[in-house]
């Protein structure tokens, strides 16, 4: 049940999202229902963009130039960004009079119920979208339920972030540190904070050519942007000679020099296992082999993922990726999937090729940088609305039992 769900005296909620079994016909529903009463009876139009792309419009008024092409941003030509998108190959077959009054939109995720199949994927850097960065974010998941990745270069420290979720599911992305006292720490902090799971990024052993950050010569992390988790771990200050707060340039340099690794193998994923009982999700897989090996090596999850298009260029898209990744994991491990996410209907159609639950990214920073915790709570909302509504339209009343009957792949047609 979400947090904000209240009855009035009249027994009518006052929230704008419902859930559970016994409301969430109504999620989808209410919402268009409000939108065109709004219009028709009081002559108001929405103050937030429904489209992606309006809202992408829309964010980059209030956006700088460099977040802009932080954000933006894919790597090279934008090639693979550009296609991430591109779900239409895939075609979603309705079918009809099926009872599809009650849709029940939980999944199960590593062992724990998900109210949504929809979480909110690892972005670093918050701060440059809006003033109040994860912590907006994280009010907006917590008062909807919807779970939330904490990126490692977050502008929050992780544990502020966690008291901000309190109980929603919180998962923290670790990104290698060739120090490993400061690794350990990251992983012992989240365990220690109530982290429900550790996402292993594996796609990034190094930088990706964004030309938009190269034109501007343009890195937020030089100016000791989204530091915060390495800043504040008691590891990283003590290898430096003055705390981040004396010297921030020294700080930012010793960061440069543990981030990341770019001779990890396989075996060092030992490490991450052996250091926390939590479960371990690889994230930036697109090779079915590398799935399987994931899976052997002990993780939880792998998902599916080009990091938006930002590490290589004229990579397969991870929709592409996907069917054959989830045939390879089978029922061994759960899988994600993230990299194009714009609407509800993109949800369905990945869950339909093999995702678990799927992780939205740049929808969710736009809103932020359109106007906080309400933009990323309506981002959410239309997000998760449209995928009810798909659902029902498409004769579904369960978000689990979604599979490939309910997908058509243009080839095939
Ligand atoms: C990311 N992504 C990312 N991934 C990660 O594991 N750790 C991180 O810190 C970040 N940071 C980050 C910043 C920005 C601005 C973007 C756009 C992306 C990748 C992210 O988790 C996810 O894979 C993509 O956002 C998915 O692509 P779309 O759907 O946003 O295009």
């Amino acid at each position: 049940m979400t947090k904000s769900h209240e009855q009035t005296s009249a027994g009518e909620t006052t929230d704008s999202v419902e859930s559970g079994d016994v409301h969430a016909e109504q999620f989808g529903v209410k919402r268009i229902r409000e939108a065109y009463r709004r219009g028709m009876y009081n002559g108001e139009t929405p103050d937030f963009p429904v489209s992606y792309e309006e809202l992408r419009e829309s964010a980059f008024e209030q956006m700088s130039e460099s977040a802009k092409a932080y954000v933006h941003g894919g790597a090279g030509t934008e090639e693979t960004f550009e296609r991430n998108k591109d779900f239409s190959r895939w075609r979603i077959v309705p079918r009809m009079l099926r009872g599809v009054a009650d849709r029940d939109l939980s999944v199960d995720v590593l062992g724990t119920e998900h109210e949504y199949p929809l979480m909110v994927t690892p972005l670093g850097v918050q701060t440059l979208l809006h003033e109040e960065g994860e912590t907006a974010t994280a009010r907006a998941c917590e008062e909807l339920n919807v779970p939330f990745v904490l990126s490692s270069l977050s502008s929050t420290p992780l544990e502020e972030v966690a008291g901000t979720l309190g109980e929603t599911p919180k998962w923290f992305q670790f990104y290698w540190s060739s120090d490993r006292e400061v690794a350990a720490s990251f992983l012992d902090r989240a365990e220690a904070t109530d982290y429900d799971a550790i996402v292993v990024t594996v796609d990034a052993p190094t930088l990706g050519w964004r030309e938009r950050l190269l034109e501007r010569g343009y890195y937020p992390f030089l100016e000791g942007e989204g530091m915060a988790n390495y800043f504040s771990d008691p590891a990283f200050r003590a290898s430096l000679d003055a705390p981040p707060e004396e010297d921030t340039q020294a700080a930012v340099d010793h960061f440069l020099e543990v981030f990341g690794d770019a001779s990890l193998t396989w075996d060092d994923l030992e490490f991450v296992f052996d250091r926390t009982d939590l479960p371990v999700v690889i994230k930036g897989v697109l090779h079915p082999e590398d799935a399987k090996t994931a899976v052997k090596y002990g993780a939880d999850g792998v998902q599916v993922s080009t990091h938006g298009g930002r590490q290589v260029d004229g990579s397969i898209s991870a929709v592409e990726a996907l069917p054959e990744v989830a045939d390879a994991v089978g029922d061994r491990a759960v899988v994600l999937f993230d990299s194009g996410i714009r609407r509800g209907e993109d949800a369905f159609k990945a869950m339909g090729l093999g995702a678990d639950a799927v992780m939205i990214g740049r929808p969710f920073a736009y809103g932020l940088a359109h106007s906080g915790e309400a933009g990323v709570r309506n981002v959410l909302e239309n997000t998760l609305s449209q995928f009810d509504l798909t659902m029902g339209l498409a004769g579904i009343d369960e978000a689990k039992s979604i599979d490939s009957k309910a997908i058509r792949d243009e080839q095939t047609l």
